[in-house]
This record gives C-alpha cells, sequence and structure tokens, in this order.
C-alpha cells in the first residue's frame, strides 16, 4: 500500500522552527517558521534562516513574521509559502509534495477543524495524503520511547510558543496540559525587562541569545554576564550593558513553576497506574527549552521525578512524526492510528 507514496515526509511545523524528515535520508530540513515581505508589494522576500536574519534590521516596508502561534497557523497564506519554500529547497526543482504521504505535528489538545486545516494545507501543497498527529506523541516516538507499550510515559515538550505536558499509553494520550508561555515569551519578557530597567531597547534575537547563554533554572548557579547591544530608549544611540543571570532567573522563575505545576496537574488527571509508571520511567524533556541551564534538574529536585533530556530535542518531533509513516506492526500501529485518529481521518488528495 505504501509503495503509492514516492516520499514519505514528517513534519514538525513549530512556532519558532519548521523541521523537515524525509524517510530513508532522516531530517533534510530545520529553519526558523518565519516569513519576510515586502508591505507595499505583497512579494515574499526571504524565508527561514534568512527572514530570521532581516529581524531588526530591515527597512520599513518589509514585515517579517511567524506564521503560527501557540503552536497553530495563525496566517494561512504566509504558511503555505513558507512550506512552499522549504519543500523547494529540500527538493531542488519542485515546490510541490507530488506523491508523498505527510505526517505532521500539531499541538495536543487543538479542534478536529484546526487539524483538519493543517493537513489541508499540506495537500494544498500536493500531497498525496496528509495525517495530524499529536506533537507529544511524536516527540516521545522520536526520542525512542516505546509508546506503543502498556505503561505510562510522561512527555514536557518546551516549544517556542507553547509548553506541552502528555501522558501516553498504548499509543495514545491519556492526560494533557498546555501552557501557553514558552520560549519567544520569555524572549519578549527579557526585551521588556532590559527596557524598563536600563533604557535599552534590544531585539529579539538579542533576547533569545541572553536565555540560551545566561538563562538559568538553578536559583543557587554560579552567576554569570554577558554584554548586550542595543539603542538607548532617550538618547536613541548605541550604549552597551552587562546583564546577569540572576537578573534573568528572577524574570523565569514563574514560567518554571508554572511548568512543575503542569507537570502535577496532569499527573492528576491520570489513573494512578500510569502516574505510578511515571515515577518509575522518568519524565522526557525535549524541545528547544529542553537545553535550558539546570531544567533537567530542578524539575527532578521538585517532582522527585527522574527527568531526561530527549537526546535530539529540537528534531524528535519531526524524527517521531516520519517513523509513524510506513509503520506496520499490530503495536506500533496502535501507536500512529491513536496519534492520527484513525487513518481514515487522514485528508487524502480526491
Ligand atoms: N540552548 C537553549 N537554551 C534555551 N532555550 C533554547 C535553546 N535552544 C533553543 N531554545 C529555545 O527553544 C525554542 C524553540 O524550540 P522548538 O524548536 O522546540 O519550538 P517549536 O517546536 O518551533 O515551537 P512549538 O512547539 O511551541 O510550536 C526557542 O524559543 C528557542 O529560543
Ligand atoms: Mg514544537
Amino acid at each position: 500500500m505504501l509503495k503509492r507514496f514516492d516520499k514519505l515526509f514528517g513534519i514538525d511545523l513549530g512556532t519558532s522552527n519548521t523541521v523537515i524528515y524525509e524517510k530513508g535520508k532522516g531530517v533534510v530540513l530545520s529553519e526558523p517558521s518565519v516569513v519576510a515581505v515586502n508591505q507595499e508589494t505583497g512579494e515574499l522576500l526571504a524565508v527561514g534562516a534568512e527572514a530570521q536574519a532581516m529581524i531588526g534590521r530591515a527597512p520599513g516596508y518589509v514585515d517579517i513574521t511567524y506564521p503560527l502561534t501557540n503552536g497553530v497557523i495563525a496566517n494561512f497564506d504566509m504558511t503555505k509559502n513558507m512550506l512552499q519554500h522549504f519543500i523547494k529547497k529540500i527538493q531542488g526543482r519542485s515546490s510541490f509534495l507530488r506523491s508523498s504521504q505527510v505526517y505532521i505535528s500539531v499541538p495536543c489538545g487543538i479542534t478536529n477543524v484546526q487539524k483538519r486545516a493543517v493537513e489541508e494545507t499540506i495537500i494544498h501543497k500536493g500531497a498525496q495524503k496528509a495525517v495530524a498527529v499529536e506533537e507529544p506523541l511524536a516527540a516521545a516516538l522520536g526520542a525512542g520511547l516505546p509508546i506503543g507499550e502498556p505503561i505510562g510515559h510522561l512527555v514536557l515538550d518546551i516549544g517556542g510558543g507553547t509548553c506541552q505536558v502528555a501522558v501516553l499509553s498504548l499509543g495514545g494520550i491519556v492526560a494533557s496540559h498546555t501552557v501557553n508561555r514558552a520560549g519567544m515569551s520569555i524572549d519578549r519578557d527579557i526585551m521588556e525587562y532590559v527596557k524598563k530597567q536600563y533604557n535599552l531597547e534590544i531585539g529579539e534575537r538579542s533576547s533569545e541569545e541572553i536565555k540560551m547563554r545566561i538563562g538559568t533554572a538553578n536559583a543557587s548557579a554560579q552567576e554569570k554576564t554577558i554584554e548586550i547591544r542595543g539603542r538607548d530608549v532617550i538618547e536613541g544611540l548605541p550604549r552597551s550593558i552587562r546583564i546577569s543571570s540572576g537578573e534573568i532567573y528572577k524574570l523565569v522563575d514563574d514560567f518554571f513553576k508554572s511548568l512543575i505545576e503542569a507537570i502535577r496537574t496532569t499527573l492528576e488527571k491520570c489513573p494512578p497506574e500510569l502516574a505510578g509508571d511515571v515515577i518509575e520511567q522518568g519524565i522526557l524533556l525535549c524541545g528547544g527549552g529542553a537545553l535550558l541551564e539546570g531544567l533537567d534538574e530542578r524539575i527532578r529536585t521538585e517532582t522527585g521525578i527522574p527527568v531526561h533530556i530527549a537526546e535530539r530535542p529540537l528534531d524528535c518531533t519531526a524524527i517521531g512524526a516520519g517513523m509513524m509513516l510506513g509503520v506496520r506492526s499490530a503495536k506500533q500501529g496502535l501507536a500512529w492510528r491513536a496519534a492520527a485518529d484513525g487513518p481514515d481521518e487522514a485528508v487524502e488528495a480526491g
């Protein structure tokens, strides 16, 4: 049956990054989910890493946007343009997914209408078949968890637009909780803090750099500092400041508390047997936020549950979505069927 499809893709269409996995090749694309458009003519100027490099440096007529918000498509036209560009990049010539089957991840808890809209977007790009799969399930599979077995696993995916906590068993999501604060909102908080505290305007890439280089979830971590350049709000001139990890810690501490709370809430919602499994199996951390210094240790200390960081936290969702393609064994089949709400619900090109 799979012979009908020339190519098989797993796509993680994330708020911050789009990752594409091609069966037989591995991860073939990983780029920021960003689009730069000429506001006056509507012309597409740049996509992905190229568009991201323009942030804070482009003239006024250039509109740079993230087509997804909190994991869901906010601007369909831009998303289609972005995907078209990425597809062309990986295929070298055609910008269409002809004769291909695509499994694409979506945040858990979104409506069937939203799921269908994502599948339609992929079909619009020429795919023969598109199946939306829930992100924590794909991430867990891509990170190597045996999600088809009757054992509870807890996944905490810390992305750019959402944090999702999910308890999985028998290939399905038993309980979940979504926090609509994640990497990108931390960046915005850092920007606001620097503006208020130091009268300095910095760009979102600088604030992301602050987070990645000195952000920590550990209150007693050794103090680190970073020099950051921006524009003085009053004078309008460039100026540098030195900011410390202690300041950033205070800013994001509430966020870490909300993650611990989300883990508790999710465990409370699931049957005691599965909660018991999670305590034994541990928590899987994935998404770019899993790389925040000291976060694994903090979750371990505050919940008493072992924590493991996925080997490829930024890629595991696309890899897992790709692994669901062409799965044949009954056990694994159960996993992807549950993820996709059954193959019958997949959208196929007519
Ligand atoms: N080393 C790091 N330390 C802290 N944060 C990081 C690090 N590396 C990446 N990130 C953050 O991870 C986020 C992106 O993660 P990811 O690619 O998993 O998100 P996404 O899948 O695009 O978003 P979502 O799942 O919410 O739709 C960004 O906010 C980025 O700043
Ligand atoms: Mg994600």
